[in-house]
């Protein structure tokens, strides 16, 4: 199955990126893009090392689920190239744990660094295990990228349905956070289905919200679809209970974080809120996400699920392009409390559908594990 090509996609001013490579010519390097200069400045770094990698993860130079689980796999990578000598085993376990320690959210992280460590079982050359970990690193590289294809062409079908409904008028999507190709390495979860439709011609038209504190939707989500030409509108996160009750959106779509395989879904603060709404107004709800976002030891996302609180500063200040310069803006009284979690979870029961690599499914169990069958 291919409905479209994306060719000509997922560009920077003219040039098609991925959101992590090896630097050409020098495969000991990793270069990812430093998304917190966007959408103001396009500024790429080098990882050289598995500290590198690790707090390009902590300070969010990297995010996204599938894209930290990947910068991940290569932090394993780095800290092979380091390496001289000494028992392999243990060390790779401390690596390991320093990575999955970055963030505790997204499983995609722990996903990602236990493939690598099972490609290097019994290994004990340092030259083999390095080998072995570049090819595992960029396996899962190139499966996240067709992963995120695949939801692409599924989660088309749901956008064409809509856009029959409505007899070609405007399809207007929203979406929280950024779950596009900055999140992951290539088109998207959320946005696949969104560029797959914008290139078939349909006729759509995207909500972003902002998404505070970080504003990733603002900053990260407008940007990619202002370099892909997609018809789309900031608003502020309380807004898209105001749009849903006046019929402006038919359809949301948002990435997740990590889904439990009874389909409870984490993803951005505020995504739960979104799904009240679009319940309560009888508005599709749907989830994209790959097999690596999937929690298959979960059945409980709200109890289970660790959330991660972030630091006080990201509320206190707001952040912004001054002309010159990143620049930040004091926004609450200093002697007030501040509370930071970075996630919520969004029952099963509020799920309209995930859409995944696998196909579209209902958000229970026996779904997730028909369609996933033997990679869960
Ligand atoms: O804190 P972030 O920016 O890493 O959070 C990202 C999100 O919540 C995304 O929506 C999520 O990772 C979906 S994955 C494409």
């Amino acid at each position: 199955m291919q409905f479209f090509t994306f060719e000509d996609t997922m560009r920077v001013n003219g040039k098609k990126y991925h959101s992590l490579w090896l630097k050409p010519g020098q495969p000991e390097l990793v270069e990812i893009i430093d998304q917190r200069f966007l959408p103001f400045r396009f500024v790429t770094r080098e990882l050289h090392t598995l500290g590198d990698a690790c707090s390009a993860i902590r300070e969010m130079q990297v995010r996204g689920a599938p894209l930290i689980g990947v910068t991940a796999a290569f932090g394993i990578y780095l800290a092979l190239t380091a390496f001289r000598k000494g028992e392999i085993v243990p060390y790779l376990h401390a690596c390991a744990d320093e990575l999955i320690a970055t963030r505790p959210t997204a499983v995609n992280l722990n996903y990602a660094v236990h493939k690598v460590l099972q490609e290097l079982e019994g290994c004990t050359i340092p030259e083999e295990a390095r080998r072995k970990a570049l090819a595992a690193a960029q396996g899962l590289l190139e499966a996240e990228l067709k992963s995120c294809r695949r939801i692409g062409e599924y989660g088309l079908t749901v956008i064409e349905s809509i856009s029959r409904m409505k007899k070609q008028k405007t399809v207007n999507i929203l979406t929280h956070c950024n779950a596009g190709w900055l999140a992951c390495i290539d088109y998207g979860t959320a946005t696949a289905p969104i560029y797959a439709a914008h290139e078939k011609g349909i006729d759509l038209h995207v909500w972003v919200d902002e998404t505070r504190p970080r504003n990733q939707g603002a900053r990260l989500t407008a940007w990619e679809l202002g370099q892909e030409g997609i018809p789309h509108t900031v608003i502020v996160d309380n807004a898209g209970g105001h749009l849903m009750q006046h019929g402006m959106v038919d359809l949301v779509i948002v990435g997740s974080d990590r889904t439990t395989r009874t389909g409870d879904v984490a993803n951005k603060i505020g995504t739960y809120l979104k799904a009240l709404a679009a319940f309560d107004n009888h508005i599709p709800f749907y989830v994209a996400l790959p097999t690596s976002s999937i929690d298959r030891e979960l059945t409980d996302g709200i109890s289970q699920i660790p959330i991660e609180e972030r630091t006080d500063e990201e509320v206190r200040y707001i952040e912004g392009w001054n002309g010159n310069d990143l620049a930040r803006l004091s926004i609450v009284p200093e002697e007030s409390n501040v509370m930071n979690y970075g996630f919520d979870v969004t029952p099963a029961r509020l799920v309209t559908g995930l859409i995944t690599e696998s196909g579209i499914c209902a958000a229970d169990e026996k779904s997730i594990r028909k369609i996933f069958g033997k990679k869960l």
